[in-house]
């Protein structure tokens, strides 16, 4: 299956679709003749741009287990097989004190958890089996940039997303041989709802989410795993594996100056 261009009567799963990158992506795979379900936590957001796509939306929490296995069920039986599975819902929370690195409390590491993490590993529990079974299927997983360098002002975001995208990483590894497809969308800054004013990942121009959607079905047609619609960050991760003391002081002084700007 050409999963990048053509999407004719294939079922497509995102989540996060109520706005922002999520919904760019449901546009953008509608867009490729996709049977579009649009799964958020708001669910009436959902259902709207479900509505739009000629597709169904439902209300979901990525973070709740038995939730995501319900309703990946249903769709499976009411609606057919899920081929692509953009697994995109994400949070930000910033540290509530910018200058102290452990200002995040304990409910904000656990919601950061549970949702750029478990969103991922919930949803793969049930659909790499499906997929092993049945010979294919492809999981999109919207990290970050900050899955490959840090972020700066959120401790939980740059800890939660590198774990997401070595969850994905070894969702390829170990499942290439069984035609499952993983691929990692890594953006810096997206104009959606989470960009806040003061951010690092704003420095390299702000991307629209449409424009993060097609760099991300190019990426898919294109058979990667790591998707940067910024090219600037695989520069910036080569630096940081070649010379990590050089790239973490780059970085200390960028929140120096970040902190200074504020
Ligand atoms: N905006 C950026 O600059 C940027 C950059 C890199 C990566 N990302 C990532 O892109 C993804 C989408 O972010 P966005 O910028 O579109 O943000 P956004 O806040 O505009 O949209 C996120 C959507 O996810 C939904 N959501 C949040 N928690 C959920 C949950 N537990 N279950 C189901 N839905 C939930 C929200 O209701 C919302 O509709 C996230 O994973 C984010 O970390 C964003």
């Amino acid at each position: 299956m050409e999963l990048g261009r053509d999407l004719a009567g294939r079922v497509v799963a995102v989540t996060g679709a109520a706005r922002g990158i999520g919904r760019a992506l449901a546009v953008a795979a509608g867009a490729r003749g996709a049977r579009v379900v649009a799964l958020d936590r708001d669910g009436p957001g959902a259902e709207a741009v479900a509505a739009g796509l000629g597709g169904r939306g439902f209300a979901l929490d990525v973070g709740d287990a038995a939730a995501v296995a319900a309703i990946l069920t249903r769709i499976e039986a009411e609606i057919g097989p899920i081929a692509l599975y953009g697994s995109n819902a994400g949070i930000l929370e910033r540290d509530p004190d910018p200058e102290l690195a452990t200002s995040a409390d304990l409910d904000s590491w656990a919601r950061s958890w549970s949702v750029n993490v478990m969103g991922h590993v919930h949803a793969a529990r049930v659909l790499v089996p499906l997929w092993r079974a049945r010979g294919g299927g492809a999981f999109l997983g919207t990290v970050s940039a900050a899955g490959l360098l840090s972020q700066i002002g959120s401790a939980p975001y740059g800890a939660t997303k590198h774990a997401a995208l070595a969850f994905l990483e070894h969702l390829a590894i170990a499942h290439a041989a069984d035609g499952i497809r993983v691929a990692a969308l890594c953006p810096q800054g997206v104009d959606t709802a989470m960009l806040g004013a003061a951010s690092a990942a704003s420095r390299d121009g702000v991307l629209s989410p449409e424009a993060v959607a097609e760099a991300a079905f190019d990426g898919l047609a294109a058979g990667r795993f790591l998707i940067l619609p910024h090219p600037q960050v695989a520069a910036y991760a080569r630096r940081r594996a070649e010379d990590p003391e050089r790239w973490l002081a780059g970085m200390a002084r960028l929140r120096q100056a970040m902190l200074a700007e504020a």
